[in-house]
């Protein structure tokens, strides 16, 4: 069959990866992919919300499944689009993108079902918002309802901070995605990543991950897409995904179904690891990035037939196998990222790199140039190893990376360290 993978990061180039080696596809195709993704498959120069050209390509060139990574296009109906032409594809309608796209859609639907999430208030107007966070008291956490570049959440550590940063939503800065602000209760505990591929009614969970947001080592500094992931995530149990998926996921699969909304696709929870247990921070309808660099390292079944399962509603005859080693992946972001950085600089030694053992690289914000690589923005590749342990996975990722010559960028040198620590102490 002939596959169309919509996104141009290191997630798109993970499952183009994946997809390519299954024997079910005859062609590849990507739009706009990167310059990575251009050595496994035919990158198509589409914007992922000209749905119109998306829909004429898939035409032309027969397309029977079409992948949809970023949840810029779910949330604006590429998935509804693309069911109306009769083209199947992977993700959920905009409706059920909601889970995403609106926050103070997912806490209702956690209050109304009983997910365990953090108290929280919406509000439409600053006063009201203001009032209670005061009530409340720092520390507390301040959203801007929609998508905002995941700019929108602010951690207040005082009731200043609180109103400096509802005065901010509201002042129009996030545009449509500001009009309503949801506050909430600040949770203490360790974060994880949790996916889950559902069809409608069933829900298979993946293997468990874990990303590093902040910037700088000892995670600090600001907020990121993710500076590196690792799976397995030994934070989360065997009991613990059984609970996540009995408390969490499940519940909001049946809800979405009851609401006549039912989510097909991937539902990723943020979670966080809490005193009383997991809690839902929120919901993606779409694959982590980078968590998918190490998940589709650590799988060793086909996932098309799975994706495939998620639309066709038989998802309770899937199973999937995952390897035993851990995966670990680092990110080299552009100097100056998650700020302003330069475009256009060339990197060098990613053939050494590639053929360190156990390596392998996926490619996020580059273009090929005339043979030369080239950076094209803020997270630019995607230095992913295999080990025995997570340990043994981050030794071979550093071991790649100072192959590689890109004096504007710049990586963390501590990605893992949680799981690492907790493999020391369980050594
Ligand atoms: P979000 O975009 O909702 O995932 O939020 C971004 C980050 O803010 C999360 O990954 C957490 O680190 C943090 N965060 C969001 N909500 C809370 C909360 N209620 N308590 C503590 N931290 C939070
Ligand atoms: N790594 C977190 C995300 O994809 O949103």
């Amino acid at each position: 069959m002939n596959v169309l993978v919509i996104g141009s990061g290191g997630r798109e180039h993970a499952l183009a990866w994946k997809i390519a080696a299954s024997p079910l596809v005859s062609r590849l195709y990507c739009a706009p992919g990167n310059g990575g993704i251009a050595e496994i498959a035919e990158c198509i120069d589409l914007k992922p919300l000209d749905f119109d050209a998306i829909v004429r390509f898939c035409r032309e060139a027969k397309i029977d499944f079409v992948v949809v990574g970023p949840e810029d296009p779910l949330v604006n109906g590429l998935v509804d689009r693309l069911e109306r032409e009769g083209i199947k594809s992977f993700g959920p309608s905009a409706a059920a993108a909601r889970l995403e796209g609106s926050k103070g859609f997912t806490k209702d639907l956690c209050a109304e079902f009983g997910i365990p999430t953090a108290a929280y208030g919406r509000f439409s107007d600053a006063a009201a918002a203001k009032a209670f966070a005061r009530e409340k008291g720092a520390p507390i956490v301040v959203k801007a309802d929609g998508l905002a570049a995941g700019k929108g959440v602010i951690i207040a550590e005082t009731a200043a901070d609180a109103e400096a940063a509802i005065d901010e939503i509201f002042s129009g800065r996030f545009g449509a995605a500001g009009a309503e602000v949801v506050i909430e209760e600040f949770l203490e505990g360790e974060e994880a990543s949790f996916f889950a591929l559902c069809d409608g009614e069933h829900a298979l969970a993946l293997a468990t991950a874990q990303d590093h947001k902040r910037v700088h080592d000892g995670d600090q500094g600001p907020n990121t897409g993710g500076m590196g992931a690792y799976s397995p995530a030994p934070v989360l149990t065997p009991d613990l995904v059984e609970r996540v998926m009995r408390e969490i996921i499940e519940p909001t699969v049946q809800a979405m179904k009851k609401r006549g909304t039912p989510f097909k696709g991937v539902l990723f929870a943020g979670l966080m690891i809490t005193e009383k247990g997991p809690q839902l921070i929120e919901y993606n309808a779409r694959f982590g990035d980078p968590e998918t660099q190490v998940l589709m390292t650590r799988l060793n079944s086909d996932i098309l037939p799975a994706l495939i399962a998620t639309h066709d509603g038989t998802l309770d005859r899937v199973a999937l196998e995952w390897k035993d080693d851990a995966a670990l992946t680092v990110v080299m972001a552009a100097n100056g990222y998650p700020g302003d950085y330069r475009k256009n600089t060339e990197i060098g030694g990613l053939d050494a790199a590639g053929r360190v053992p156990n390596v392998n690289i996926f490619h996020a914000g580059t273009c090929v140039e005339n043979g030369r690589i080239l950076s094209t923005g803020g997270r630019v590749l995607n230095v992913t190893a295999t080990g025995a342990t997570v340990a043994a996975a981050q030794e071979s990722a550093y071991r790649a990376i100072a192959l590689i010559q890109w004096p504007d960028g710049f990586c963390r040198s501590d990605i893992g360290w949680r799981a690492i620590e907790r493999e020391r102490q369980t050594a």
